[in-house]
């Protein structure tokens, strides 16, 4: 299982990435409008620095047309480091440059998956990760679990070298129901998993056993 985080934001990453069990950062164009106009190159390096070569970086392509795409992948791989995934989005467009860049041996994300046929194609195109936007489909009513566990079970069937990476989450629940269904790793904004762990549910069993132990032993801490 792959956790990621969905963020640009450094401070963000410096704090929770020593926390928690993380496999890696993706970005797009929206993420990093967050951010405001910073310098892309070099914020996107730093984010390499924060989180190393162990974990993966998806960085997001601009270009609409295949061979803009194929140009945009290599700047990202010039620019940042050549162990960046371009996101591509999966469209007649992406697919092309999806396949191009896979001939050349760099590894691709696609992104904006919203069907079981962008899902298949790009299976099939050799991508590494695919990435359906699970709060998004569910909003127009598409089957978010039936798409990411009929995708798993390509994969699977026809043992193919690819991994559902499920994005756009708005809740904790949708996070665990794409896991349920079939999906390898999620990509979710580090306060989203912040929120799930601060309920008062859990810190006040950590405040119970802590309160039941000093009343027993008159102290807080273990012999
Ligand atoms: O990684 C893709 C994701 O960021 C899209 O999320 O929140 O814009 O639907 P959202």
């Amino acid at each position: 299982m792959e956790i990621l985080f969905d963020t640009a934001n450094l401070q963000d990453l410096e704090r929770m990435v020593p926390l928690y069990p993380v496999h890696g950062v993706t970005t797009n164009p929206s993420i990093i409008k967050k951010e405001g106009r910073i310098d892309f190159y070099p914020h996107m390096r730093r984010i390499r620095e924060i989180i190393g070569y162990e974990r993966t970086l998806h960085a997001q392509v601009l270009a609409r047309d295949t061979q803009g795409i194929i140009d945009d992948a290599h700047r990202l791989l010039d620019q940042i480091d050549d162990k960046v995934y371009p996101k591509i989005p999966t469209t007649e467009e992406g697919l092309a440059a999806m396949h191009q860049l896979k001939e050349e041996g760099i590894k691709v994300t696609a992104t904006g998956i919203y069907s079981k046929t962008q899902g298949f194609l790009a299976i099939a195109t050799g991508v590494d990760y695919l990435a359906p936007y699970y709060n998004r489909m569910q909003s127009i009513d598409i089957d978010t679990r039936g798409t990411i566990s009929t995708l798993a079970g390509f994969i699977d069937r026809f043992n193919a070298p690819c991994k559902i990476m499920a994005a756009s989450f708005k809740n904790i629940a949708q996070v665990s129901h794409a896991l349920e269904s079939g999906a390898h790793a999620v990509t979710m904004s580090p306060k989203l998993l912040r929120a799930a762990l601060s309920s008062p549910d859990i810190t006040d069993a950590v405040d119970v056993f802590i309160a039941d132990w000093e009343k027993t032993f008159g102290t807080t801490s273990l012999p």
